[in-house]
């Protein structure tokens, strides 16, 4: 199933007929990858976090729909496609993903359907690409000279297609020399910020502190952040934003300490069916991955464990989202509407 021999580049690739998976619970000590031959093999790399990150799971799992069709035809692909669904319930780009590979199996004929999907996935990676180098240019614009700048969780190449939302705006912020500083939190319990977001930045050589959650306070107190920068799982109607556990709290205290907060994010993140963040599917993990971040096997008796792996951030919170489509700058309804309904309803 392992093979260990290759260099990382993108998290996803599809090679001769199988999806190769980066396996990012490996990362940064070992780089391995997964070879997926089935839509369950996906299934079970989405919900197992060997591939996550909102547009990399969606992209994930449209490959899924081709292995389906390769092995199954379309009742394959139907069968599959709730399994796929199922895989994480936060990340709408999973079921936008879904979508588009249900809109073509509605379109392309018996003899053509395995072709057609597989062309759809393609456009869905390659447009995932394009649509990341076109938010890092409208993000890193709102950048000033000298800024010192905050992230959560990692929203890196290994989150995307490659480049990455949040951390694509980073990206291009330093390539223009503007960042004076660079803050990732660990970000528990996965440790996405200290594996994944501080690997990636430093493989980039761009110089970078990593934090525990509990220390950003502290950190813009004493030393003052001009923005945090996070991705997002899922923004509905009226710009409410869901994305990686502690991301509501960073934005309170940003907030309070007068820091900026940016979302960056591809449309495929945008649910304009949901009117409101209260509306949005939370998912809770097992309480094992707290446990074993804490170095411990159970809970003490009597003692609950909880563990929603996303909060909600209000649009009032968010003063930018940047999509590909442009920037909106103190989301409301109206304005999310404006720059999106055409794409969704
Ligand atoms: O649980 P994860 O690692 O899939 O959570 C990822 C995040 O919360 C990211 O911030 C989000 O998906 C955006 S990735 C470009």
């Amino acid at each position: 199933m392992t093979d260990t021999s290759r260099e990382p580049l993108s998290p996803l690739r599809w090679e001769n007929g199988v999806l190769m998976v980066l396996d990012q619970r490996a990362l940064p000590g070992r780089t391995e990858w997964l070879v997926a031959r089935s839509a369950d093999d996906v299934v079970v790399a989405i919900r197992d976090m060997a591939v996550r990150g909102a547009p990399a799971i969606g992209i994930a799992a449209a490959w899924g729909v081709v292995l389906a069709a390769c092995s199954g035809g379309r009742e394959g692909v139907v069968a599959a496609l709730p399994r796929l669904a199922a895989a994480r319930p936060t990340a709408v780009n999973l079921h936008w993903a879904l979508e588009r590979m249900e809109g073509v199996l509605g379109r392309a004929p018996d003899a053509e359907l395995a072709t057609a999907l597989e062309a759809e996935a393609r456009l869905i990676q390659e447009e995932d690409l394009a649509q990341n180098r076109r938010m890092a240019e409208l993000g890193a614009a709102f950048i000033a000279p000298g800024a010192r700048v905050l992230t959560h969780c990692n929203t890196g190449a290994l989150a995307t297609a490659g480049i990455g939302t949040a951390l694509g705006v980073i990206r291009e912020a330093h390539r223009q020399g503007k960042l004076a500083a660079v803050y990732a939190t660990e970000t528990r319990p996965w440790m996405q910020g200290a594996r994944l977001t501080i690997w990636e930045l430093s493989q980039e050589g761009i110089p970078a502190t990593l934090i525990t959650e509990g220390a950003a306070g502290q950190l813009m107190q004493r030393e003052g952040i001009d923005w945090l920068i996070v991705g997002a799982d899922r923004i509905t109607a009226n710009g409410d934003t869901a994305n990686k556990i502690g991301t509501y709290s960073l934005a309170v205290l940003a907030k309070a300490h007068g820091a900026k907060v940016m979302v960056v994010a591809p449309g495929s993140t945008i649910d304009l069916r949901l009117p409101d963040g209260g509306s949005i599917p939370i998912e809770q993990r097992e309480a094992a991955e707290i446990l074993r971040a804490a170095g411990l096997t159970e809970a003490p008796p009597g003692i609950a464990v909880s563990n929603p792996a996303f909060d909600v951030t209000p649009a009032l919170m968010i003063d930018v989202i940047v999509t590909e489509r442009g920037a909106v700058e103190q989301p409301g309804a109206g304005r999310m509407q404006a720059l999106f309904s055409e794409q969704k309803q």
